[in-house]
């Protein structure tokens, strides 16, 4: 589902408009995974981290995560959860690499980089209910190339923005998604849009592939109170995820491929976008999540503690991995090669 069409949604009438939207500004950018290749270090692309500082080269789910952070880089102060994206790249005509940093989205502006996450209710006013400690899942395939319009390759898209947040000339939260990385330069930079599965098996808190624990609605969608599978039943919040690349200083066409293709490319190699993929460990304090849940909180969040951005941006991890992520690279960290297919 689009933004533009969730928040018409959200606004229109009888519908019970519950859903957090909130920045968590950058954590650590790492070549770690902890889900994936858990005690790899390192592990095979680079990331881009959010949430508490209890991230690590391995997390037992038995951690207790805010026991061990100290500080999150999330508003929602109950959150030392961990959400984490490949990293964007641009390629120059030299074939040299400079990573693309991120920045605040629209209304969260003052983020040093990091993503939006959002936890959204069905507007029909269902009840769902919250991760619980040790719960982790993952969506997307870094190895994907192309678009198989199945269930998952779905949840997963880009926005091109025309302008500047608060600019004149078009609003950058309108037009539509593709599925690919835009195929043109985007004046305001380009969002990743990442939603995860919204269905889960009420047992089992991971699942070997990360993936089978959880489900998508059979029909319809979430936001639309579309029924899980009856193999998982239990419906959760639905987990999303808003990244924007800051592409302004890599907008020269000059700097852009001769052969009218463009010029980024994720951390694992993938010049297309299909590859775009998001991990979550879930790390709430206590109940918070579920009241907020059960408050209906829209947006804003009372029953939740709360921080004010520059000291969420001042939660930073030291890197780990010793590497050059920054400046110009020669090549992508991890040495993963540009690959179509
Ligand atoms: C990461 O794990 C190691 C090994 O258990 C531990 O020594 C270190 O303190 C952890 N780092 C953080 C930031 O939690
Ligand atoms: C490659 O191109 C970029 C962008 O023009 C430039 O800044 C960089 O210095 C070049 N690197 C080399 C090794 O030529």
């Amino acid at each position: 589902m689009q933004w533009s069409s969730l928040l018409a949604l959200a606004l229109g009438a009888g519908t019970v408009r519950a859903m957090l939207r909130f920045s968590c500004s950058e954590l650590v950018i790492e070549r770690l995974d902890p889900l994936v290749f858990p005690g790899d270090n390192p592990s095979p692309h680079l990331h881009q981290v959010v949430g508490g500082n209890a991230f690590n080269v391995s997390m037992d789910p038995e951690n207790d995560l805010p026991g061990l952070s100290d500080c999150t880089t999330c508003t929602f102060t109950e959150d030392f959860s961990n959400y984490w994206t490949a990293v964007l790249y641009f390629r120059a005509r030299n074939g040299t690499f400079h990573r693309v940093p991120q920045m605040g989205n629209q209304f969260l502006e003052q983020a040093d980089g990091g993503m939006t996450i959002y936890y959204i209710q069905p507007y029909d006013g269902t009840k769902v209910t919250a991760f619980q400690p040790g719960f982790r899942m993952l969506v997307g395939d870094p190895n994907e190339r192309t678009y198989t319009d199945s269930l998952e390759s779905r949840q997963l898209s880009f926005r091109c923005f025309d302008a500047n947040f608060g600019g004149e000339a078009g609003a950058p939260g309108t037009g539509a998604d593709t599925r690919e990385l835009p195929n043109r330069p985007c004046l305001g930079g380009i969002r990743s849009n990442i939603f995860f599965p919204t269905c889960w098996d009420g047992v089992n808190l991971d699942s070997p592939d990360h993936r089978s624990h959880v489900a998508y609605p059979t029909s319809g969608s979430f936001e639309m109170g579309g029924p899980c599978p009856s193999s998982h039943p239990v419906k959760i919040p639905q987990l999303f995820y808003e990244t924007v690349w800051d592409t302004r200083a890599f907008n020269d066409p000059n700097e852009w491929p001769e052969d009218g293709s463009q010029p980024f490319v994720f951390s694992m190699g993938d010049p297309t976008g299909y590859g775009q993929h998001a991990d979550y460990v879930f790390g709430w304090k206590g109940d918070a999540l579920q009241r907020a849940m059960d408050a209906n909180c829209n947006v804003m969040c009372p029953q939740l503690q709360s921080q004010d951005t520059s000291i969420a941006n001042q939660c930073k991890q030291q890197r780990v991995v010793n590497e050059v992520v920054d400046g110009w690279v020669d090549e992508l960290p991890g040495t993963n090669p540009i690959t179509y297919v």
